[in-house]
């Protein structure tokens, strides 16, 4: 099943610039930002400390969903270490820390009473970034719904979430807008209504397709037809509705920004350039970036997707596809790699399934076999640039994650580095993402405006656990302290952005 494959592709061999002199942040725009990420699941742990109740990957994990069957209960015990992380990040430089609330923590129940010791972390955190100039860009909505009210309605696939998330949101503008100028309303929605309503990969894992390894972690199976059309819709819905308010009732004070952050995929036709081919890659584009990005700027979904899903694709018209043409500031975009396809009429075709079996499209080359590093293509970057440039009106981006993913598990990502702290295929993965995509990418006019590292340290990994790695950090999970150790990559990045040094 391919949309399992999507963790162990690789691509054609990559072309990494070398020889050239080095180039430094001094190279890119005054006011560029560059920082590092995490997301609030996969670092913080103090699962159940502190008032916090489960959200859906804490009852995911538990019932053993996960590839190492380990769940984020302590993961880089975050909670606990955040003075240490954030001196580190201002010794490697960090212009900023992206991070998501864990709305269980701040609001345990979904709906309600704010929890005191929740809403004293996240203040207590973003005053230790702040106190050393580091912005902090958070994420209200990381994958992690409340379980209660997945339990209550259903989460994403009830209209009622619209309202729940929009007070959360107003509570999060409201206690920490003063300090914190850029909001994200969702991560990579564009693949969670797919992964959890479709697959079975994530949480709720409500799948009626066979192949979904995860089907039924509460014993109800979905309607993969038209539940992550749905999920997606009321996501789009609950991000105008708190842009809205954002814009109504805070920004003007606070002086800050709202976006959303997908993730971003390069399709490219392969193995021909046939029509055919190019038109399978660009419906690509249409049903996993289109998908959200044609809502944002035009108020409609894409013409592809409304032909071919029909009435099970919800409609978007009046009022709210006015608000989410004004919904956003910037764009926040993950990439890290590129899919190669081609046309596959047969939709109905297991193996051609891919959201939902709509796209009717395969993807061409799967993973040559692990181990193999992660494919290095900034080529697409580029690409994916320009088609944002051309498609959509240029608006502002942040490269919300970019990195580099090794795995001793079987859906391999990359290869194991020989010593985990010499990452030499991290850093040339990083290093050839900033300079040879978004480099040559601004000067011809893209209009990206910071680029964020995934992950600041090694996190629980959706899906993969702790098999998979992405630190610039290493952190040790068989060590109660889980100490940090800064890998080669960590050096790499602080001497690019020229302020301190990665300490030991
Ligand atoms: C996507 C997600 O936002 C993040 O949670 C995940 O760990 C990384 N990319 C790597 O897969």
């Amino acid at each position: 099943h391919h949309l399992l494959l999507l963790l162990c592709l690789s691509g054609t061999a990559s072309i990494i610039i070398t020889g050239a002199a080095a180039i430094s942040r001094q190279d890119f725009p005054p006011g560029f930002i560059f920082g590092a990420g995490s997301s609030a699941y996969q670092v913080e742990g103090a699962a159940a400390e502190d008032g916090r109740k489960p959200s859906i990957w804490d009852t995911f994990t538990h019932a053993g969903k996960t590839f190492d069957k380990k769940t984020g209960d302590k993961a880089a015990d975050q909670y606990h270490k955040y003075k240490e992380d954030v001196k580190l990040m201002h010794e490697m430089g960090l212009d900023a820390y992206r991070l998501s609330i864990s709305w269980s923590r701040l609001i345990p129940d979904g709906r309600g009473p704010v929890n005191p010791k929740g809403l004293r972390y996240y203040n207590n955190l973003i005053d230790e970034l702040v106190s050393y100039g580091i912005q902090p860009h958070v994420t209200l909505y990381h994958f992690d719904m409340p379980q209660t009210l997945q339990d209550e309605y259903g989460g994403l696939l009830s209209p009622n979430f619209v309202g729940d998330f929009t007070a959360y949101a107003d509570t999060c503008f409201k206690e920490l807008g003063d300090r914190v100028k850029y909001w994200s309303t969702f991560n990579e929605p564009n693949i969670e209504a797919v992964l959890g309503y479709d697959v079975g990969l994530f949480p709720p894992a409500r799948c009626s397709y066979p192949f979904g390894l995860n089907c039924s972690v509460d014993g109800a199976g979905g309607d993969s037809t038209t539940e992550p059309y749905v999920s997606a819709h009321h996501i789009l819905l609950s991000h105008a509705s708190a842009a809205n308010l954002y814009r109504q009732k805070y920004q003007a004070e606070q002086g800050g920004y709202i976006g959303i952050t997908l993730l971003g995929f390069w399709y490219e036709p392969s193995p021909s350039n046939s029509p055919q081919d190019v038109a399978a890659a660009k419906r690509s584009l249409d049903f996993h970036l289109g998908w959200f990005m044609e809502p944002l700027t035009r108020g409609k979904y894409p013409g592809v997707m409304r032909r071919v899903v029909g009435s099970r694709l919800p409609s978007l018209n009046g009022s709210v596809s006015e608000q989410l043409k004004k919904s956003f500031d910037f764009i926040g975009l993950n990439h890290y790699l590129v899919l190669y396809v081609h046309d596959y009429p047969q939709s109905l075709d297991d193996d051609a399934r891919d959201y939902v079996g709509d796209v009717s499209v395969r993807i061409s080359e799967l993973h040559k076999g692990p181990p193999a590093p992660m494919p290095t293509t900034p080529w697409a970057l580029q690409r994916l640039l320009d088609y944002f440039k051309v498609e959509y009106g240029n608006p502002p981006v942040l490269i919300h994650e970019n990195g580099y993913g090794e795995s001793d598990g079987a859906f391999s990502l990359g290869k194991p580095e020989q010593d985990d702290l010499d990452d030499g295929d991290r850093v040339e993965y990083i290093r050839s993402y900033i300079e040879a995509a978004l480099l040559p990418s601004i000067r011809n006019g893209s209009n990206a405006r910071g680029y964020f590292v995934w992950s600041f340290l090694d996190c629980f990994e959706t899906v993969l656990g702790y098999s998979a790695r992405f630190g610039l950090y290493k952190v040790d999970f068989a060590d109660d302290d889980r100490r940090r150790y800064p890998r080669r990559s960590a050096h790499w990045y602080s001497s690019f952005l020229g302020k301190h040094g990665a300490a030991e």
